[in-house]
């Protein structure tokens, strides 16, 4: 089976957009599988920046397919609205391009509105959530109360579904959070004027869609939100999202079996950054994690928010292998790195004085642990410029190199600018 599923190695934010544009142009479709709105995934083409949440990043490229499958939470004003702007930009001009499963989970205002009235209410002890109303909407999927997207060409039972959410949800917001209730009428009103922007993008029944597509041979490219890290049941629990975001999820979110990937290509930032709270082991309080930061333009493309920045976690890359089944890897951002004496990698954790090389599955654990470090000689020049691997810098081959050694993962992609021909390929995509 020709699929290949790409997934965030660390914790979000690795370029999974880039790489997803980039093998788009040797791709026949991409599908979105989990998640919602709180991915942020930039694309650069010609000096031109798109940020998309929730449309696949296979959508700049007219030949492909897009699918939203059934494990996306679809908020429908995000939508509507990136639909809107490809539209202005000249894309999607056949709906055809784009399709979107009956069975995504729809999100609305009131999941914004009970995410961030949680996370106020938790203070200090905030997750550090993107505001978007993922966690309610997931907690409706399993509560078995959601409405779906198929449920919206169906307006009795819409505003049945409707009614019945916001008497819970109202109660909720008035008399737990003291936040403003949600007007029923208001809210089924904007519903149908989204649907009708919609409906052209209507696939019903999408893994039939993408189940013939790998029957013939088609090149399916499965894109990955948020990182290994932030998996809820395999991350840095309960500073994780509500979905699964490991490699597993390609299948349920889209309802395919597992045979259904010949390679899981695990996107690596060469170094490690985070948004919102939870334990970074390798993080950088200083003026390093400021200048990578900066360097590196590590500010979040959903929320804006500062990210916290931090040497490569080789212990942490492990795990994410591990937990993936990662076959390969594109090592993204290696400009960024340009100009260090010297580059940090962290090969062990020390807990309680004893050296480990296992990630502690215990996020307590994991706040304590101390990074041990492998020093790196680093280089000074520019590499974006760079277009073949054997015109890095010496150093900079070393680095990629030893990270290839280390995880026993072969590195196919090097990644050394946001733009398409910033990509140095070490491997064919497809073979
Ligand atoms: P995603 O969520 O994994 O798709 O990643 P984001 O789009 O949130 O963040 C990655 C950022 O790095 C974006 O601004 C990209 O344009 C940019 N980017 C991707 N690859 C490279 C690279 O190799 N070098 C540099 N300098 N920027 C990159
Ligand atoms: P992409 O796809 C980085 C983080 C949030 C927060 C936690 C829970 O662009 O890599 P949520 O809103 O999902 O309930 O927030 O997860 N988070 C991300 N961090 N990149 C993302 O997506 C993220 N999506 C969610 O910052 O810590
Ligand atoms: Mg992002």
């Amino acid at each position: 089976m020709p699929g290949i599923i790409v997934v965030g190695s660390q914790w979000g934010d690795e370029g999974k957009g880039k790489v997803i544009d980039v093998f788009s142009a040797q791709s026949d479709f991409v599908v979105r599988y989990q998640g919602g709105a709180n991915a942020g995934h930039t694309l650069v083409v010609n000096g031109v920046k798109t940020v998309l949440h929730l449309v696949p990043s296979g959508i700049l490229h007219p030949k492909t397919t897009c699918v939203i499958a059934a494990g996306v939470v679809l908020d429908l004003e995000e939508v509507v609205n990136e639909i809107r702007s490809l539209r202005e930009a000249g894309l999607i001009a056949n709906p055809e391009q784009l399709k979107i499963s009956d069975q995504c989970t729809v999100l609305l205002s009131y999941h914004r509105a009970i995410d961030q009235a949680r996370e106020k209410a938790l203070g200090k002890e905030k997750i550090g959530t993107t505001g978007r109303g993922i966690g309610p909407a997931y907690e409706d999927r399993a509560a078995r109360k959601a409405i779906l997207f198929g449920d919206l060409f169906d307006e009795a039972k819409l505003r049945a579904k409707l009614e019945e959410a916001l008497q819970e949800k109202n109660f909720l917001l008035k008399e737990y959070y003291k936040t403003e209730p949600i007007d029923a009428e208001q809210l089924f009103g904007r519903v149908r004027e989204l649907t009708k922007e919609l409906a052209p993008y209507r696939a019903k029944d999408a893994s039939i869609l993408v189940h013939k597509a790998l029957k013939d041979h088609k090149k399916v490219l499965f894109e990955g939100a948020q990182g290994t890290m932030l998996d809820l049941l395999h991350g840095t629990y309960p500073y994780v999202t509500s979905s699964s975001t490991i490699a597993g999820s390609a299948f349920i979110g889209t309802g395919v079996g597992p045979h259904a990937a010949q390679k899981i290509v695990g996107i690596t930032k060469a170094y490690t950054t985070r948004v919102g709270s939870g334990p970074f082991p390798t993080e950088l309080h200083g003026d390093l994690g400021e200048r990578i930061r900066k360097e590196g333009g590590e500010f979040g493309a959903t929320t804006g928010r500062a990210r916290r920045t931090g040497w490569l976690d080789l212990v942490a890359l492990k795990y994410a292998i591990r937990v993936n089944g990662i076959t390969n890897i594109a090592l993204m951002k290696l400009d960024i790195l340009s100009g260090h004496d010297k580059i940090e990698a962290c090969t062990a954790y020390r807990l309680d004085g004893v050296e480990i090389k296992e990630l502690p599955t215990n996020t307590a654990d994991l706040s304590r642990v101390e990074p041990v470090y492998k020093s790196l000689t680093g280089w000074k020049e520019d590499i974006s410029q760079v277009r073949a691997i054997n015109d890095l810098p010496q150093a900079a081959r070393d680095y990629i190199q030893f990270i290839g050694n280390e995880l026993a993962t072969p590195i196919d992609v090097v990644s050394v600018g946001p733009g398409r021909e910033q990509t140095l390929w070490i491997k064919p995509l497809f073979n």
